[in-house]
C-alpha cells in the first residue's frame, strides 16, 4: 500500500476528521500521562485528543509525509510532536522511553506478515511496565484475511502475538461503547502492560 500516494490523491476513507470515539471515552476514565506514542497517526486527531490532557507528551509518527505535513498545520493543543518516522525503524529517542502507546488503525494497516515485527516495535518503544492501549479492528467488513488494508484480526491471534509471545500482559478488554458510524460491533479494545 502506497500511503503517501493515497494522501496525495485525498483517498483517505479511514480519516473521520475526529478522534476515535473509543479513545475519547477511554480518556475519560484512564489515567494516561507521561510520554505517549501514536504510530500511524495520520492527520493526528487521536494525538491531539491525548495531548489535550494534562501531563502528557505525545508523539505521533507516520511514514506518509503528506499526513505529517497536514498534522503539523493544525493548531497545537498541548505539547504534541509529529514526526515522519517508520514504526519499524524507530528513532533512538522513542526507544524504551514511552509510558504509553496508543494503537488505532495502524495494526490493521500493516501487512499481516509483519505483525510480529509490530509487537516487537511497540514493545521496544515502551519502558518496562509501560502500557499499550489499543482498538483492534476485528471485522473490517470482509472475510478474506489476505484482503486489506484494513486487515482484520482474530482474538486468538491477538493473544498469541501479544501475550503468549511473552511481550505483554493483558489487563483488560472491552467492546467500545461508541465507534465511528459503520464500525459498531467490529472493534475490540485492549489494555496491555509491557513485560
Ligand atoms: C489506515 S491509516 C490510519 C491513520 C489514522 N490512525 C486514522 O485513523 O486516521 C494507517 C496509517 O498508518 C501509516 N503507516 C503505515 N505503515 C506505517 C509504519 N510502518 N510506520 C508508521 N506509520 C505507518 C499510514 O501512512 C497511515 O497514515
Amino acid at each position: 500500500m502506497d500511503w503517501e500516494n493515497a494522501y496525495r490523491q485525498k483517498d483517505t476513507p479511514w480519516d473521520k476528521g475526529a478522534p476515535s470515539p473509543g479513545l475519547v471515552d477511554f480518556l475519560e476514565t484512564a489515567a494516561i500521562h507521561g510520554r505517549v506514542l501514536v504510530p500511524g497517526c495520520g492527520f493526528g486527531h487521536d494525538v491531539r485528543a491525548i495531548a489535550a490532557l494534562a501531563d502528557t507528551q505525545v508523539t505521533g509518527i507516520d511514514i506518509a509525509p503528506s499526513a505529517i505535513e497536514k498534522a503539523l498545520k493544525k493548531r497545537p493543543v498541548g505539547s504534541e510532536v509529529f514526526l515522519l518516522a517508520d514504526l519499524f525503524a524507530l528513532p533512538p529517542t522513542l526507544l524504551g522511553t514511552q509510558d504509553w502507546v496508543w494503537e488505532h488503525t495502524c495494526f490493521c494497516a500493516i501487512e499481516p506478515a509483519r505483525r510480529k515485527d509490530y509487537v516487537k516495535a511497540v514493545r521496544s518503544a515502551l519502558r518496562p511496565g509501560g502500557h499499550l492501549a489499543a482498538i483492534f479492528f476485528l471485522d473490517p467488513g470482509h472475510t478474506d484475511p489476505e484482503t486489506g488494508p484494513p486487515f482484520g484480526v482474530g482474538v486468538r491471534e491477538l493473544d498469541t502475538l501479544f501475550q503468549k509471545s511473552g511481550a505483554f500482559e493483558l489487563l483488560h478488554e472491552w467492546e467500545p461503547k461508541r465507534s465511528y458510524p459503520g464500525r459498531e460491533g467490529r472493534e475490540l479494545m485492549r489494555l496491555l502492560k509491557a513485560k
